[in-house]
């Protein structure tokens, strides 16, 4: 079963004139973020994707990522400033956030998580596709990444895949496409079943629900995410599933690590 998730090519004109205006404020990957006077229809998106993310997260979100979010503690209602979320992350696992007007390259990316920097953009999403975006925006950035990068092994798991980029460069798509599968859309297995720790399921209200009954979850296993192409534009149909953290830590930073020290293991784990 595939959905098919809408972009922001669909969002009315002013929509997009304000997500270019925001996107400009853009201070780069070593800048420091400029403060966003959001406004209240953008706030009111946040709080809205919060009332229906918050039931699916105690449902579906595992519950390391659930104790890391209250560590966090950011306000459900608002849009927190890049600022704030570095503030907070700095103490937990020493990330910062820095502020980019859109996707950013997968070596300019990763090299920055290297050095435990987190590229953001700064607008939120169009309010009429608050289910899912497959373009990066506030939602994805903070209620997905900025929770997952305050358990201390996830961010961990950020900064090796940002280390092997570096080590590896020539290996970016494989890089990636292991990140997609365990940070990005990772679950974890739970005496009550299937819990996502990977931060497009977590900032995604519809997908979060959706993926224990649609989605085909197969054991961890890095060459068969090499081998399972993935489309950012639709609901993930194949996802990896974990026995537990450590398990992720051992198989997705264990490939990591291997490359970071010219080891590639291309063999099924
Ligand atoms: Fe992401």
């Amino acid at each position: 079963m595939l959905v098919r998730v809408k972009s922001a090519a669909n969002a009315p004109n002013a929509y997009q004139t304000r997500q270019r205006a925001v996107a400009a404020m853009a201070t780069g990957i070593d800048g420091v973020p400029i403060h966003v006077a959001y406004t209240a229809e953008e706030h009111h998106t946040r709080a809205h994707a919060h009332t229906l993310l918050a039931p699916v997260w105690e449902q579906y979100a595992a519950l390391p990522v659930r104790a890391a979010a209250q560590a966090l503690d950011l306000p459900p209602d608002q849009i927190p400033q890049l600022a704030q979320v570095t503030g907070r992350l700095q103490v937990l696992t020493g990330f910062r956030y820095a502020s980019v007007a859109g996707t950013v390259g997968g070596a300019e990316f990763f090299g920055a998580l290297a050095r435990r920097v987190f590229p953001s953009t700064q607008f939120i999403r169009w309010s009429g596709n608050s289910e899912y975006t497959p373009e990066p925006d506030v939602l994805h950035e903070i209620g997905g990444h900025a929770n997952v990068l305050a358990h201390p092994q996830l961010a961990s798991l950020h900064v090796l895949a940002g280390q092997a980029s570096v080590a590896a460069p020539a290996l970016l798509t494989q890089i990636a496409a292991v990140f997609w599968y365990s940070v990005e859309f990772g679950v974890v297995h739970s005496s009550a079943g299937w819990k996502a720790y990977g931060a497009g399921l977590l900032s995604s209200p519809g997908e979060l629900g959706w993926f224990t009954q649609h989605a085909e979850i197969r054991p961890l296993d890095i060459a068969d995410m090499l081998d399972t192409p993935y489309d950012i534009s639709s609901f993930q149909p194949v996802l990896f599933g974990a026995d537990s953290l450590d398990h992720v830590v051992d198989i997705v930073g264990g490939y990591f690590t291997s490359l970071i020290h010219h080891a590639p293991i291309t063999s099924s784990y």
